[in-house]
């Protein structure tokens, strides 16, 4: 399918503007609409380790679908329009920021290999954390006076970002919680509108997650991918299956 009704036009699937580790961004006949493409692709250390995982884009892009539409309800401006098929939907084209947003409720991955704390260690005050979003430099760690300094962001762009970061995070916990899910931490992307308000983008999925199972302490997320433990779809199917019986 290469065309789809939005908004009582026909929105058409144009060129391919880029392909990443995770998903593939088209261009459509739209210039202020993009059609998003699901990869049955997982990475780790940066796209250095790369592996195809058969029905993993379908989960992802389904949990970021029931994800960006709760946040929508809770009056989250974001990037989702609306979903196209099980594995593709449109959003809308922003200027993304080249900074990755990670917020951290539990010590988990770096945190407790930079810091020698205890895993899963509770963090309070929530740590919120910047990165360089460049695969070449590893994303670098960043902090507010380098991101200022470089003209990535203003300081006033970044107090929004950790804003909206924290009201999603609380909501986020409180849905994953019903689910009997422990959200660890995650990382986030925003983008620039045409008028120039700063929203959420990219995708919420545990791939992007550290998500936990309340009951049995089990990741059910990428770490299963990272750290070679089993196969990552199980642990995606069963956030997916569990946040749609909500
Ligand atoms: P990373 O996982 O570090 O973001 P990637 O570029 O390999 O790297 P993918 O998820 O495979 O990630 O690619 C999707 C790309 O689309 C990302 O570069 C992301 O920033 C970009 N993107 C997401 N949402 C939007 C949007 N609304 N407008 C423009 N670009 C977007
Ligand atoms: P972090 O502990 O910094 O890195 P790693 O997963 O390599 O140990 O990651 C914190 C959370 O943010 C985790 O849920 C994964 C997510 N994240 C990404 O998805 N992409 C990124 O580029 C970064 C830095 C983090």
């Amino acid at each position: 399918m290469d065309s789809v009704e939005f908004n009582d036009k026909t929105v058409s699937k144009s060129t391919l503007k880029y392909t990443g580790k995770a998903k593939q961004v088209f261009l459509t006949d739209n210039p202020d609409i993009l059609w998003v493409h699901y990869l049955d692709q997982a990475t780790a250390l940066n796209g250095k380790v790369k592996e195809n995982i058969a029905g993993k884009g379908k989960l992802n892009s389904e949990i970021s679908h029931l994800l960006f539409n709760y946040l929508t309800k809770h009056n989250v401006e974001n990037h989702y329009l609306r979903s196209i098929s099980q594995t593709d939907e449109l959003v809308t084209a922003l200027d993304i920021l080249p900074i990755e947003v990670v917020t951290r409720n539990y010590a988990s991955g770096h945190f407790v290999s930079k810091f020698g704390v205890e895993p899963m260690k509770k963090l309070a005050p929530i740590v919120q954390e910047f990165y360089y979003k460049s695969d070449e430099l590893d994303d670098p760690f960043m902090n507010d006076l380098q991101i200022v300094a470089l003209a990535f962001a203003t300081e006033n762009d970044l107090n929004q970002l950790r804003e909206q970061s924290k009201i999603i995070n609380q909501l986020l916990t409180a849905l994953f919680s019903k689910a009997g899910i422990q959200l660890v931490d995650f990382k986030l992307e925003f983008g620039r509108t045409t008028q120039g308000n700063i929203i959420l983008a990219d995708e919420l999925s545990p791939d992007n997650m550290r998500l936990v199972d309340m009951k049995t302490g089990k990741s059910l997320d990428k770490d299963v991918f990272r750290q070679h433990t089993g196969d990552v779809t199980v642990g995606y199917h069963e956030v997916l299956t569990r946040l749609q019986q909500l």
